[in-house]
């Protein structure tokens, strides 16, 4: 199955009558079914299941059955989600199950799909995780596969709702936009190492920001070398594939713009197409997850595509330092030491470390062009996922304000994140007897590598992102296949908009 565009996606109060290739999911708590259809005798069925243990009604389940008559005239499928405990539940809680009903209704071939959420009047943030996860739910990754012959594509989405339904219908084009710039992130972040070099990712970046009418100034693999930036240099130099510098930007209309703001929030995204390890060459075995490595830059660029289109009032740049880790005769040498952008030099003792050698002169061209607040997103570490799994994103920062902020915007969008340490406590980690400082010092890594990354950060306020453990599901799951998730967008879009 392939990804399909994302058909009209409206609220309506009462089932509509349309026809039999429709799928009525409906919501059900272990406690008890949706309110709304309570009252419903034709839904008692459901009641019964949930008391005979035919439906648990966790969070992941889904049942499909066969159609029950007498719906306003019609024959439906029906589609049970089970939402967990109402005990649980949260306002995000909707969009895993919004995308385990879409993924049911095209794997059965249903040409429209009606969802009865838990409750009857749908608050309006929760029709943008709807459409979220709608959106996330007609995501498929077979980007190499031969089409399946009787695959059909979803023709109308409706949500039941007794709310406003414009207010709704403002969050559910919001939710829709936001997803579909995850989706291409996560598109990204699929592709083969082989399909997506640097050159092919800035390509693509090229042609997503002309579509939405953003500023794009990527620098060429020359104009690295001779801006000084030794990192992103010293990375890339090893591939036969030219490394660059993708830096898309965002401008606010002339008059929206807040009077004389100076502020420009950056994102900063590793972008290694493919992480071999270079010389210090990783072993075989999952190597091949090592292309979705630039998972961080394309979360940046997929942010600043929703901007384009959402048009808050802040400037936003995302910058992208995009190499492949080759090994090779050109290759860095473990004992080698680079000159930064930023001024400092760097032991590069772990070629596999890359990730903050590039992150680094991004950071350090982020504030050259003026950046007043930065957000750097990185598939970094082994270290994160050893700590925190692939449910939680790290956060480490120089300023608690600024990682109160960016805690709180991961909160409403409905990511998590745990913030980790980061301070001169842990300088060992990165103390060289050659140069400034060197890329690797042992545990704990995902701090030791933060660090590095605050020292070219300097006084701006920053937050890196580790997200090494969510950017990618291992394992398929109800609401999404395995691969690329689309981490982080929701977090910076959220930020880009809110009003502080
Ligand atoms: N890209 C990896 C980190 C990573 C590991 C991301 C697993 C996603 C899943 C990074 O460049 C890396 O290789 N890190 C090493 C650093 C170490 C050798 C100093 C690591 O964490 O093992
Ligand atoms: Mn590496
Ligand atoms: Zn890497």
């Amino acid at each position: 199955m392939k990804t399909q565009t994302t058909p009209a996606i409206e609220t309506a109060a009462e089932i509509p009558v349309l026809g039999s290739e429709t799928a009525l999911a409906i919501c059900v708590s272990s406690e008890f079914v949706a309110p709304g259809l309570v009252d419903d005798d034709r839904f008692s069925f459901i009641r019964s299941l949930l008391e005979n243990g035919g439906f648990k009604a966790e969070e992941g389940d889904s049942l499909v059955l066969n159609s029950i008559d007498g719906i306003t005239g019609n024959s439906f499928r029906i589609i049970l989600i089970g939402m967990g405990s109402i005990r649980d539940f949260k306002q995000s809680s909707i969009r895993d199950a919004a995308a385990t009903a879409i993924r049911e209704a095209r794997a059965h071939h249903y040409k429209r799909l009606v969802f009865a959420p838990l409750e009857t009047e749908v608050r309006e943030m929760q029709g943008m995780f709807f459409a979220q996860g709608a959106v996330l739910g007609l995501y498929e990754n077979a980007l190499y596969q031969k089409e399946d012959e009787e695959s059909v594509e979803l023709e109308s989405i409706i949500l039941l709702s007794s709310g406003d339904s414009s207010a709704i219908g403002r969050e559910i084009e919001r939710g829709r936009i936001i997803a579909e710039s995850m989706n291409w992130a996560r598109e990204l972040a699929d592709e083969p190492g082989g399909a997506l070099p640097p050159r092919e990712f800035a390509r693509r970046a090229a042609e997503m920001a002309n579509e939405f009418g953003l500023g794009i100034e990527s620098l060429t693999a020359k104009q690295i070398r001779e801006l000084g930036m030794g990192g992103l240099w010293g990375v890339g130099k090893g591939s036969d594939e030219e490394p660059a510098l993708i830096v898309i930007r965002y401008e606010p209309d002339a008059e929206a713009k807040k009077p004389a703001s100076n502020e420009i929030l950056a994102f900063v995204g590793k972008g290694i197409t493919f992480d071999t390890g270079g010389i210090s060459i990783k072993p075989a075995k999952g190597m091949e997850e090592m292309k979705a490595d630039m998972a961080g830059g394309a979360a940046a660029l997929g942010a600043i595509r929703a901007i384009g289109q959402l048009r808050p009032k802040k400037r936003v740049i995302a910058i992208v330092p995009t190499a492949e880790n080759m090994p090779s005769g050109r290759a860095l040498k473990p004992g080698d030491v680079i000159k930064t952008l930023g001024g400092f030099t760097v032991e590069a003792v772990d070629t596999d470390a890359e990730g903050r050698l590039v992150l680094i002169d991004g950071i350090a061209y982020a504030r050259r062009l003026g950046a007043t607040r930065i957000v750097d997103l990185a598939t970094l570490t082994g270290s994160i996922i050893v700590a925190l799994g692939d449910f939680c994103t790290g956060l480490f920062s120089n300023n608690d304000d600024w990682a109160a902020q960016v805690g709180n915007a991961a909160s409403s969008a409905g990511e998590r994140v745990w913030r980790m340490p980061v301070s001169d406590d842990y300088k060992k980690l990165i103390e060289s007897s050659i140069a400034d400082f060197k890329n690797y010092g042992g545990r704990p890594d995902a701090t030791g590598a933060a660090l590095l990354l605050s020292k070219f950060a300097g006084e701006t306020p920053w937050v890196h992102l580790d997200i090494a453990g969510t950017a990618w599901l291992e394992h398929a799951a109800p609401h999404s296949p395995a691969g690329a998730t689309g981490a982080g967008v929701p977090t910076l879009v959220e930020l880009a908009c809110s009003e502080n």
